[in-house]
Order: structure tokens, then C-alpha cells, then sequence
């Protein structure tokens, strides 16, 4: 038997855990358990998932909560090791980039429990970014590494990573959007918001640089302001741009724009169905910058990089930093010009789970 803890704990985990756990189930030879950390911990930004996505109920949540990054960091790796002492794994899957994700492989591998990193490889090269340094840690530390495009494969190479440790699976993000689309066409979001397909925009902001600084969001807040007397904006907030926006005293800024419409973070099958009928996305998400290359929906990420470059190079995305004209312009652009198709990213074919269960079958105990 092999013996595998999955980890989890902020939202965009969820997305990722939910096909892995379905697909171990198809091997007689895995035992899998779940680790919330906690990190996300509101109903709308956690439980909400687990329900709408069909993932089983956490065996173990280490209720870590908010903290700066040292003592959220520090928390889940003194919680989560007596877990893994008790329940002696072969292996720890972790994805993505969060503070969960490095904390958890950082125990795991100094307790010799090998760790497969989920999303390996991405690099944005930006070190101003707590997630480009989660990033490389982790896969430094990684004894089994699934990229999702090829640009994970040329870093990994290029950073030296032993070529039998990484394989090239496809994307779990997009696994869960492709099970998930027929669920949200069903989903009464647009109605209840009363905006019509193609008829209005969709912005979310949470990365720190962009929101935790009065004077970029400043700049990102006028650019909104044009952008929503165009098309109703809608713009489910992130909490931490909610506690940031009186805190920096842009409520007021954006109270007094008629068109824009600020909802608390909405479920999953709601935010699909915003994403696939949305004229223009603005966001500076990961997830999303994916998730609107496999909708066809445009999308314009504020910030000056990627870590996901397919999603420019093969996709609807377009990198607009935070200057108010280029963002803009750029949304002008997108409103007069039609999406032209493009080859799907190789293997975002909704496999990439079953991809990663059969290595780690193979790969044993
Ligand atoms: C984290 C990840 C980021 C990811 C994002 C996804 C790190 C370093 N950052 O950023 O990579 O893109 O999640 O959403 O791991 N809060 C609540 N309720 C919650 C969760 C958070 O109110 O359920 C508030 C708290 O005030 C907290 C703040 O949001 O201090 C930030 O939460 P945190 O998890 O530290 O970072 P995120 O900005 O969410
Ligand atoms: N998402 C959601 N509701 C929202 C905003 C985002 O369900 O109100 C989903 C989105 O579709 C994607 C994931 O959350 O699957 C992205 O999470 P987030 O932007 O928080 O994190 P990132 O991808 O930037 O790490």
C-alpha cells in the first residue's frame, strides 16, 4: 500500500486537490489522506469548494489561520509534523505555490517523506513575489515534479533538476474546470446579477504589490473607474483586498463608480460562469490567467510577468502591468478586437490527475 498525504489550504488548492483525490481512487494500492492547513479558512473561500467540488472532508485541519509569512510558515510546519509522525507517509503531494505548500514539503522532506510537487516548475523570476520563492524552494526539494507547460520542463532543466525526477502531466486546474463547465452553465449568477452574456467585465486583485501599496492600486482603481463606463464591471474581492480598500482609503474611490459591482469572493461554479461570459477579464490570479485561456475569454493581467507563459504565447492573455493608460488601452483593444483561435495548451485535456496518480503508483512506496 501506498500511503499518500495530499495538502491544501488556500483557494486555489482546492481546484487542484479535487481531480487528485478522485483519481487515486482508481488504484486499489493508494491510500490517500487530506490536509487542510487552514491558511484560507472563510465559508467562501474554503467549505464552499470542498461541497461544490466534491472533495472529501479534510482527515486532518490544522486551523493555521492569517499570519505574516514567518509565523503562518513556521505554524503549519509545527502542526503538520506530529501528522506525519503519527501517520508515517511514502509520500506528500503539494501544490501550487502557497505558504502551505513550501511549509509542508520543508517537514516532509526532513522527515525523509518524499514530496511530489504539483505545478512544478513555473517561474515568474520575479523574487519580489512570496510565491516565486515558495516556488523554487519547493521544487529544490522535490522528489517527483508535475509541470503543467512547457516553459516548467525548460526551467527545471536549466536549474539543473534530474530529468527522470520531473514529468510533463498537463494542468489539474483545467482538470477541474473541464468536469466542472456543464455544472456552471446551469448556475444563475448572470441573471441574478442582471448583466448579459458578453456584456460585462469581471476583475479580481488580491497579489500584494498590487493591493497592500496605496498608490498601484491608485493607479489600477482609475483604470476600473474607465474600464466601467464601458461595460458593468463585477468584482468579486478578495478578503485581503477588502481589508486593504478602507485601509488604504480607496473605498470611497471605488464606492463612487456606479458600474462596478463588488461582491464578496463567489463560489466556484459562479465564478466559471462570470469567466466564460465575461467580455474582458482583469485580474492578477494565477488560476484565472489559465482558466481564461481554456474560456476563450480575454484576459488582462496586472502585473509585468508570468510564471504561466503559455497563457500569452497560446492563450487570451496579455500582461498590462499597473499603469492606468496601458491597462486601459489594452482593454480598448480587447473590446474591438475578435479572439482568434488557438491550439489548446498540450495535454490541458482534463488527464493531468490521472496523469500524476499513474507515476505515483508507479513510482511505489
Ligand atoms: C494566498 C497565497 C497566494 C494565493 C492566494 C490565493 C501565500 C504567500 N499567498 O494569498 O499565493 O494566490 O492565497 O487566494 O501563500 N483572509 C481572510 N479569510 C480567509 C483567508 C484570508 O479574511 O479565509 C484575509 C486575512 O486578513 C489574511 C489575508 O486575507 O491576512 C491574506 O491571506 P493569506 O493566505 O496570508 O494570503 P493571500 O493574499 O490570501
Ligand atoms: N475563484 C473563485 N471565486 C472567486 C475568485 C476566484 O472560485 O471569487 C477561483 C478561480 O476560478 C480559480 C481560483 O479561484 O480557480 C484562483 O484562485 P486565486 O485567484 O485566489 O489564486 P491564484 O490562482 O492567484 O493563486
Amino acid at each position: 500500500m501506498i500511503k499518500i498525504i495530499n495538502i491544501c489550504g488556500a483557494r486555489p488548492n482546492f481546484m487542484k486537490i479535487a481531480p487528485l483525490m478522485r483519481a487515486y481512487q482508481a488504484y486499489d494500492n493508494i491510500e490517500a489522506l487530506l490536509v487542510h492547513t487552514g491558511q484560507h479558512y472563510d465559508e467562501n473561500m474554503s467549505d464552499l469548494f470542498f461541497r461544490q467540488l466534491g472533495i472529501p472532508e479534510p482527515d486532518i485541519n490544522l486551523e493555521v489561520g492569517s499570519a505574516g509569512h514567518a509565523k503562518q510558515t513556521a505554524e503549519i510546519m509545527m502542526r503538520f509534523e506530529p501528522v506525519l509522525l503519527e501517520h508515517k507517509p511514502d509520500w506528500i503531494v503539494v501544490v501550487g505555490d502557497v505558504n502551505s505548500t513550501i511549509a509542508c514539503a520543508l517537514v516532509a522532506t526532513k522527515l525523509g517523506v518524499k514530496v511530489a510537487h504539483v505545478e512544478a516548475g513555473l517561474r515568474s523570476f520575479d523574487r519580489d513575489m512570496p510565491e516565486e520563492i515558495n516556488r523554487l524552494l519547493t521544487d529544490a526539494i522535490s522528489d517527483l515534479l508535475f509541470v503543467s507547460e512547457p516553459s516548467g520542463l525548460e526551467n527545471l532543466a536549466k536549474e539543473g533538476v534530474a530529468e527522470q525526477k520531473v514529468h510533463f502531466v498537463g494542468n489539474v486546474m483545467i482538470d477541474t474546470l473541464r468536469s466542472n463547465l456543464e455544472k456552471a452553465e446551469r448556475s444563475p449568477i448572470l441573471e441574478q446579477l442582471q448583466v448579459e452574456p458578453g456584456g460585462f467585465n469581471v476583475v479580481t486583485l488580491h497579489r500584494p504589490s498590487n493591493v497592500d501599496d496605496a498608490a498601484t492600486f491608485g493607479r489600477i482603481a482609475d483604470a476600473l473607474d474607465e474600464i466601467q463606463r464601458d461595460l458593468p464591471t463585477i468584482f468579486p474581492m478578495h478578503p485581503r483586498t477588502r481589508h486593504n480598500l478602507s485601509k488604504l482609503g480607496l473605498a470611497e474611490r471605488f464606492a463612487a463608480m456606479p458600474n462596478l459591482r463588488i461582491l464578496e469572493p463567489v463560489g466556484y461554479l459562479d465564478f466559471l460562469r462570470l469567466l466564460g461570459k465575461a467580455a474582458v477579464v482583469v485580474t492578477d490570479s494565477g488560476g484565472i490567467q489559465e482558466e481564461t485561456t481554456i474560456l476563450g475569454t480575454w484576459c488582462l493581467t496586472v502585473r509585468e510577468n508570468t510564471e504561466r507563459p503559455i497563457t500569452v504565447t497560446q492563450g487570451t492573455n496579455t500582461l498590462v502591468g499597473t499603469d492606468t493608460n496601458k491597462i486601459t488601452s489594452a482593454y480598448r483593444k480587447c473590446r474591438t478586437s475578435a479572439r482568434s483561435a488557438k491550439p489548446v495548451p498540450e495535454k490541458w485535456d482534463g488527464k493531468a490527475a490521472k496523469r500524476i496518480a499513474a507515476v505515483l503508483a508507479a513510482a511505489g512506496v
